[in-house]
């Protein structure tokens, strides 16, 4: 049997829930499909605490020949889990020069990078920025704690501190995202903590731009008239031809 099955299983009996218990179980599943679906992988995980998805991404590597995960934690957890594929640092998520010398094999490239540590902008932001060169072509970067729905006004886990902090990473996932459609993917799982994954699709050292944050329009009425006034255009979906498509659907 592999290790922590039972903590996968009861992942996968509260993904078939009514319960908003699937959106938390969904999430981790997520992360264990695709670590499942590597040959060798690397993982690379940023905050352990008691070890939940520590477990998964061991479950997902049990039996296949040189998989490893490097988890990295501020404080100490390394009791948290039990096993040969696991290596625990402990220290700071964003001091990656300090982490190279202990794990110079993360060079090499990185298949799954978890960012689940100090969850504001900035730290999020920085290690990104750190990791992104050393994540390998399709390599896959995933993000706790990007959904502000479930702790906002009344909701399940009502907390202004959270619903904001959550925005705040969400609207920086967005930023890299706008700034580097040539070089990631970006999807999402709703209703729990959220998990963003951005899929890398550029080489070993490649760097991510800078992100790019707009300025979200409210008030339509005040900027179409704006607008108008400044003769701005705006896009119009034209039904007539075919220019609206990126792909054209028609043979022509
Ligand atoms: C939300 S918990 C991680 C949960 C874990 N991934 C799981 O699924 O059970 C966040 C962890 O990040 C750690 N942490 C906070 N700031 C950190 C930092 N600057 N560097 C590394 N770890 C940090 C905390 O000590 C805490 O254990």
């Amino acid at each position: 049997m592999k290790i922590y099955q039972d903590y996968i299983d009861k992942l996968l009996e509260n993904s078939k829930s009514k319960s908003e218990s699937r959106f938390a179980a969904n999430q981790l599943l997520e992360m264990h499909t695709e670590v499942t679906k590597r040959e060798s992988p690397l993982i690379v995980e940023l905050g352990v605490d008691k070890g939940q998805s520590t477990r998964v991404f061991l479950n997902a590597i049990s039996h296949k020949i040189n998989a490893k995960l490097i988890s990295v934690d501020i404080k100490d957890c390394k009791d948290a889990v039990n096993s040969t594929d696991w290596e625990f640092v402990q220290q700071d998520s964003l001091d990656i020069t300090s982490l190279l010398l202990k794990k110079p094999i993360i060079k090499k490239g990185i298949d799954v990078l978890y960012i689940d540590s100090l969850h504001t902008q900035t730290h999020v932001l920085k290690e990104v920025y750190n990791f992104f060169e050393y994540i390998k072509p399709n390599g896959l970067i995933y993000f706790d704690d990007i959904d502000s729905d479930p702790y906002m006004s009344n909701q399940r886990k009502d907390s202004v501190s959270t619903e904001i902090a959550n925005r705040e990473i969400f609207e920086l996932l967005e930023a890299i995202f706008r700034a580097n459609h040539s070089s990631i993917d970006f999807f999402i799982n709703r209703g729990s903590t959220g998990l963003g994954k951005f899929i890398k699709k550029t080489n070993l050292g490649d760097k991510l731009n800078s992100p790019l944050f707009i300025k979200k329009r409210h008030f339509k009425i005040f900027w179409r008239l704006l607008e108008i006034f400044k003769l701005k255009k705006n896009y119009r979906h034209k039904n007539s031809t075919n220019e609206s498509f990126l792909i054209n659907p028609n043979n022509d």
